[in-house]
């Protein structure tokens, strides 16, 4: 496995590699979930990259950049035992070099849901985005359900600006009691840890009421806003029943349907979604340059 922090490095070492290229962007700290889009790169492409890069960008002034967990000797282990052919782990100036003035704003479905909550943070994502396809040139890029604004936002980026590539979407992964795997679930004392399957059985209890003829999406809403408020450690940011490509709020709902939460647990916040269609195991690809 070869790496680089350099970006020439990396361009360099990316002409090395002849076929298909697949890209799995990351923050780091990895696990399960992140590892599950390395191994579906590695089953679709001749070669996999893969990017470890807290971005400063995408945090607002009162989040987690300064604490944000991370541990590169062990990533870069666990990529290198996956079989990951080239790992870019560029310092903040590298990416953001002084005078930088570029950004790129998707308008209109980086609104609602996170964009709400976090304001910029899709701004500084579609930016890093952009330029990590611009750096590696991938075939394909990897990115999980998990966030599945990010994917929406990243999927009308890569098609506005005409980026000739496949994003694939991967299945959300889960601890055994629901819970999604997250880097941030580091940040949960035990107490919390327990409290957090309520993102997932909230989720779950929509979605057994979808299944049961509910389909009325504020009674959807206010079902999930209820297994919320009965966990004593559990703060509501917001629930969500939209349609899965506007993530405009939805009055009625049919299959397709986007169910996504956010939640504080003390003081970490967590998100998750389910897709009602897919029931988050079938994943679909959406190819740029179409
Ligand atoms: P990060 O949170 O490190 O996640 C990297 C990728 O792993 C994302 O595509 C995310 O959706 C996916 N992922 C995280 N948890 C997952 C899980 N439990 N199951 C499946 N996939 C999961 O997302 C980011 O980093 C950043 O915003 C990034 C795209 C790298 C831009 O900075």
């Amino acid at each position: 496995m070869k790496t680089a922090s350099a970006l020439r490095e990396l361009r360099d070492l990316r002409n090395t590699l002849k076929g298909t290229l697949g890209l799995v962007p990351t923050m780091g700290y990895l696990h399960e979930g992140h590892l599950s889009l390395v191994r579906r790169s590695k089953a679709e492409c001749d070669h996999t990259a893969a990017s470890i890069f807290v971005n400063p960008t995408q945090f607002g002034p009162s989040e987690d950049l300064s604490r944000y967990p991370r541990d590169m000797p062990r990533d870069l282990a666990l990529l290198e035992a996956e079989g990951v052919d080239l790992v870019w782990t560029p310092t903040p100036d590298v990416v953001y070099p002084p005078d930088f003035q570029t950004w790129i704003t998707v308008e209109k479905v980086s609104q609602p849901l996170e964009g709400a909550h976090r304001q910029g943070h899709f701004r500084g994502v579609a930016t890093v985005v952009a330029k990590l396809f611009n750096a590696f040139t991938p075939d394909r890029a990897y990115f999980g359900q998990k966030d599945a604004q990010q994917v929406v936002v990243i999927r009308q980026m890569a098609r506005d600006l005409n980026f000739p590539l496949e994003i694939v979407v991967c299945p959300t992964v889960r601890e055994d009691d629901g819970l999604a795997l997250s880097s941030r679930n580091a940040y949960l004392k035990p107490d919390e840890r327990k409290a957090a399957t309520v993102l997932y059985r909230a989720l779950i209890c929509a979605q057994e009421a979808f299944e049961a003829g509910e389909r009325d999406a504020g009674r959807l809403r206010a079902i999930m806003s209820s297994t919320i408020a009965a966990e004593p450690l559990a703060r509501e940011d917001y629930v969500s029943v939209a349609g899965p490509e506007t993530l405009a709020e939805l009055d009625s709902v049919e299959r397709g349907a986007l169910f996504s939460i956010a939640v504080r647990i003390g003081a970490t916040r967590l998100i998750d979604n389910f897709l009602l269609e897919t029931s988050n195991s079938k994943s679909q690809t959406f190819n740029g340059d179409e």
